[in-house]
């Protein structure tokens, strides 16, 4: 009995510290691929039109083509990490700077599920990314109006 608790004991440490590292690999990741224009607390940067993920970035996912929006943008789709690495770097920057936006039945991203959406990154992001934030605005006013 003891030897079996002690096995799970010593079972659970490792499961926890194999997610400690994987945490720690995506930060790594962030860090070597996307904080240089997003910065390391997610701020980006207003006059070369980068922009803000804190309290945003999760908002995307509560509207029609927002998944995909943040796999096809062109810092994340033509990235040099891999279909994995890409997924989890975007579930690990949802949760550190935009936990609160999440929808209620998030989903983590997965590589295979990335892997058809990277390659096909609209012709025009930023119009993509107006109509989204348009239809975001639209929600949060109907939320408001209780419909
Ligand atoms: C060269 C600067 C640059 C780098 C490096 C960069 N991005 Fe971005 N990112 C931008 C810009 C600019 C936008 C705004 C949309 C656009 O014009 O592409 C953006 C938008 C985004 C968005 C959508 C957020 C929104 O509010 O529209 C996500 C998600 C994103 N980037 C993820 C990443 C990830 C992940 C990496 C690293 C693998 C990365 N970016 C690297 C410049 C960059």
């Amino acid at each position: 009995m003891a030897a079996r608790a002690f096995l799970l004991g010593g079972l659970v440490a490792l499961l926890g510290a194999q997610d400690a590292a994987a945490t720690e690999q995506r930060q790594l990741d962030y860090m070597l691929n996307c904080q240089g224009c997003h910065l390391p607390d997610g701020s980006g940067n207003q006059q070369r039109q980068v922009p803000a993920f804190p309290g945003q970035l999760g908002r995307f996912l509560n509207v029609p083509g927002g998944r995909e929006y943040l796999v096809q943008v062109p810092g994340s789709a033509l990235s040099g990490l891999s279909d994995e690495a890409l997924a989890g770097v975007l579930n690990w920057m949802l949760g550190r700077f935009s936990p609160d936006q999440l929808p209620a039945d998030f989903k983590p991203y997965s590589g295979a599920e990335l892997h058809q959406w990277r390659q096909h990154i609209p012709a025009d992001v930023a119009q993509v990314r107006r109509d989204l934030i348009e239809r975001i605005a639209q929600q949060a006013q109907q939320t408001r109006q209780g419909n």
